[in-house]
């Protein structure tokens, strides 16, 4: 009974069922004959392009409640074939693609027939052995004979769990403590680098304005002056956050003299950076962007009012919005609020 039960159950689902057996022979041939052949026919075009709202009609993306017959998935697949890439046509010239080779695509099936995990060695034995071997294989062959690996689902996250790695590799406690007790951090890539390091300083909490560029030549070389700069600029702000971290704690109005000591010599490991930076004129102030955008607009205004290109009282009210919330116009006020000639000196 709970034989039969369970057979019902696998009703057209079973791979001992010759409709099911036909339907992978037909999905097969429809593979080989429309996606594979033309892989490598130079007659074929690249791509049968359509715009985005033709792409979606001719799709039908519609999902309906009722199942649909196994001819009309055939044809939908064909659709799908239809409306890509030949990625392994001759004609077709991107970075990352080569055409998929029979071999690698046996590979490919075989591990979508078999829909293992590789999490355990019980679940999956033959996949756990061989991915233990390919890790080995491949880290000895960049030099890392007892290496180890984790396959990575593509370049974004390659280059996230590279950022994390230099990170673990430089402060092996952070696993534990998080950032919230390290001095922060900087990330310095080439100008040509992926946007995906920026995603890796923001998923890691290091933040996007502490990934710092570096310039490159002509043909994508990091120039090194530029770099060397730059890590200059990186250590000189380091070295200030931990004075104005100093000093913030020094201000506190209880600060006793047994916190003060241990601060003192917390701050004193820096004295060796700050006499490098200082014998090499690398010491100048550390000014945060908002002052620094508001230093120059007032620069600007007093030498628009040098100049007497602006009145007195515009340079003033210009000034007054720098540092306060918009104050209305004189034409939306009432009439005897209007008269701002208290401040008109021509
Ligand atoms: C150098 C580099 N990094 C990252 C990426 C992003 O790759 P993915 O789309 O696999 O995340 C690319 C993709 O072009 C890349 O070329």
């Amino acid at each position: 009974m709970a034989e039969s039960d369970n057979s019902n159950c696998l009703k057209g689902y079973s791979y001992a069922e010759p409709e099911i057996q036909q339907f992978v022979k037909d999905f097969s041939k429809l593979i080989l004959e429309d996606a594979l052949i033309p892989q490598t026919d130079p007659n074929t075009k690249v791509l049968n392009f359509k715009q985005p709202l033709d792409l979606q009609k001719y799709l039908d993306l519609e999902i309906y409640e009722e199942s649909i017959p196994r001819e009309k998935l055939l044809e939908l697949g064909k659709k799908v074939i239809g409306g890509s890439i030949v990625s392994g046509h001759p004609h077709f010239f991107n970075t990352m693609y080569t055409a998929i080779d029979p071999y690698s695509l046996f590979g490919a099936w075989l591990t979508e027939a078999l829909n293992c995990n590789v999490h355990t060695y019980e679940v999956s034995p033959v996949m756990v052995t061989l991915e233990n071997y390919i890790f080995k294989k491949i880290s000895s062959v960049i030099g890392y004979p007892d290496g180890e690996g984790i396959f990575c689902p593509g370049s974004s996250f390659s280059n996230l769990t590279a950022i994390h790695l230099a990170r673990f590799r430089y402060n092996s406690t952070l696993k534990e403590k998080g950032m919230f007790t390290c001095e922060p951090m900087t990330i310095l890539k080439s100008e040509d680098a992926h946007y995906s390091i920026e995603k890796g300083a923001s998923f890691l909490g290091f933040g996007t304005d502490n990934v710092v560029t570096i310039k490159t030549d002509d043909r994508g070389r990091i120039v090194p002056k530029d770099l060397e700069h730059k890590i200059c600029q990186c250590k000189q702000n380091v070295a200030e956050f931990k004075h104005r971290r100093f000093n913030g704690k020094a201000a506190h109005n209880h600060l006793h003299f047994y916190k003060i000591v241990p601060a003192f010599q917390q701050e004193a490991k820096t004295v060796s950076i700050t006499q490098q930076l200082v014998s090499e004129q690398q010491l100048s102030r550390y000014q945060r962007d908002t002052y620094k955008q508001l230093q120059g607009r007032l620069t600007s205004l007093w030498d628009q009012y040098e100049e007497d290109s602006i009145r007195t009282s515009d340079f003033l009210r210009s000034v007054g919005h720098l540092y306060a919330p918009p104050v209305p116009q004189p034409e939306t006020l009432p009439e005897s609020d209007s008269e701002d000639s208290d401040y008109e000196s021509d």
